[in-house]
């Protein structure tokens, strides 16, 4: 039975799903989160150890959801289900609990987005920056334009797969490509830009073996390749069996990657050629926010102008992979209760809104949430996939991946299922012991104030 003849929602055209994959993957991940965890994971050592991390864990990662999700044409729970037994079903529960989680204070970040997009049109950016991001990071406000965020997402997920995700995938990502690598070729004009490639790019030995750079690098692929809570399996759920799989997920992939590093050419420049690189250093989540306004704002029209284009492809893209997000809760919730598309988004929309609410009144919660969420949780269900992808059904995996496929990318498949047996488990396990640890004592030291 092909998808279409089963009367579920069907992407429209190859390049429309790749473009809906890539937009999900394409996010806050790839500037906000990366620059942070890049400073957290030591600069140009973790942009090496997450490429590394991106092409032998993530590829073969996204290939387990995609065959997973288009073999079982269901959500996660209804796929796991279906696929790997009863007992899978609780690991779909726990997918969902994790797309609300992330999508909660996802969604409150990229509220703040909108906020300085529109600060950069009326009056500009405020000049005490710390200051001025604590005004817009906490409080009512950002509650506001986070609940305006929500509304919008919700919208193009009531839209369904191909009249909303699809569409907006179609007009949004290639608008986001072309503004990204026009801000990189005007960040290369400026005066400090030698500085800022060399920090960016030139890793420091010692730092390539330590642990918190690999469980900085693991957690950053998967967050930003959308793995581990079955997004990219929801999207593949909605493929007929012509789409090339193999092929896509390398193309998402390097799209995903392209923009994390070009985005880093823009903002390593940017940063170092006005001097402002403790502000990124302090690490917080707030980096990017405090660094990036203040140097616009140094730059006078023309940075009021960049700064406008900057935020709307953070703002774009947040939104791609907001629909992503909620279009995993959306569709389990389909399946699960049999409810209408409509129903199922505005109910799990103002849920999420609601849960927002916390991160949104406070940055401290926003940092745990993703911790906990965007980074243990993802982890932990990186390594459940690849256990189930690659030991419980390999070959109904390995059968569904040669399906569609050119004969080029039929011969890598065998490696591809032998890299979720045997690569993908024993190191996503070490990186989640650490995390685990790191987790407990984020946690603790949240409670403790
Ligand atoms: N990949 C998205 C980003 O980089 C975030 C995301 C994570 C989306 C998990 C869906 C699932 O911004």
């Amino acid at each position: 039975m092909t998808a279409a003849s089963s009367g579920r929602e069907a992407f429209g055209t190859r390049a429309g799903f790749i473009l809906a994959a890539a937009g999900s993957a394409v996010g806050l991940g790839n500037m906000w989160r990366f620059s942070y965890q890049a400073s957290e994971g030591g600069g140009a050592a973790f942009v090496l150890v997450y490429i590394a991390m991106t092409l032998a864990l993530g590829i073969p990662l996204m290939l387990a959801e995609f065959g997973l999700g288009r073999r079982g044409q269901l959500g996660p729970i209804g796929t796991l289900r279906k696929l790997g037994g009863r007992a899978w079903g609780p690991v779909g529960y726990l997918f969902v609990a994790v797309g609300l989680l992330i999508l909660a204070y996802y969604s409150v970040i990229a509220g703040w987005t909108v906020r300085y997009g529109i600060e950069a049109v009326a009056g500009g950016f405020a000049r005490s920056a710390g200051d001025h991001f604590g005004a817009v990071a906490s409080g009512g406000d950002a509650v506001a334009y986070h609940v305006a965020f929500m509304i919008a997402t919700t919208l193009i997920v009531i839209g369904g797969v191909k009249g909303g995700i699809e569409r907006a995938s179609l007009l949004l990502m290639p608008m986001l490509f072309v503004i990204v690598i026009g801000l990189a070729i005007w960040a290369a004009t400026l005066p400090g830009a030698a500085v800022g490639y060399r920090v960016y790019l030139q890793p420091e030995p010692s730092e390539l073996m330590s642990p918190a750079v690999w469980r900085a690098a693991a957690s950053q692929a998967f967050f930003s390749l959308s793995l581990g809570m079955g997004a990219m399996l929801t999207f593949a759920s909605y493929l007929r069996r012509d789409q090339n799989l193999p092929e896509s997920a390398t193309i998402v992939a390097f799209t995903d990657f392209g923009v994390a590093f070009v985005a880093g050419l823009l903002v390593f420049p940017v940063i170092y050629s006005l001097g402002l690189q403790d502000a990124v250093s302090a690490s917080t989540v707030g980096a990017l926010f405090i660094a990036l306004p203040s140097a616009f704002e140094a730059m006078g029209t023309v940075g009021r102008v960049v700064g406008l284009f900057f935020f709307i492809v953070l703002a774009v893209g947040a939104l791609t992979s907001a629909i992503s997000l909620l279009e995993v809760v959306t569709a389990s919730v389909m399946d699960e209760f049999g409810m209408r598309r409509r129903t199922a988004a505005l109910v799990m929309g103002t849920v999420i809104t609601l849960l927002g609410v916390l991160p949104a009144m406070d940055t401290d919660a926003l940092g745990l949430m993703d911790k906990i969420a965007g980074e243990f949780l993802l982890l932990a269900g990186a390594l459940a996939l690849a256990l189930l992808a690659g030991w419980r059904i390999p070959s109904e995996v390995r059968a569904e991946l040669l399906e569609g496929a050119s004969p080029f990318w039929q011969r890598q498949v065998p490696r591809i299922v032998a890299v979720l047996r045997f690569l993908v488990p024993p190191i996503v396990a070490i990186v989640l012991f650490f995390s685990l640890r790191e987790t407990i004592a984020a946690v603790s030291a949240y409670l403790a104030g």
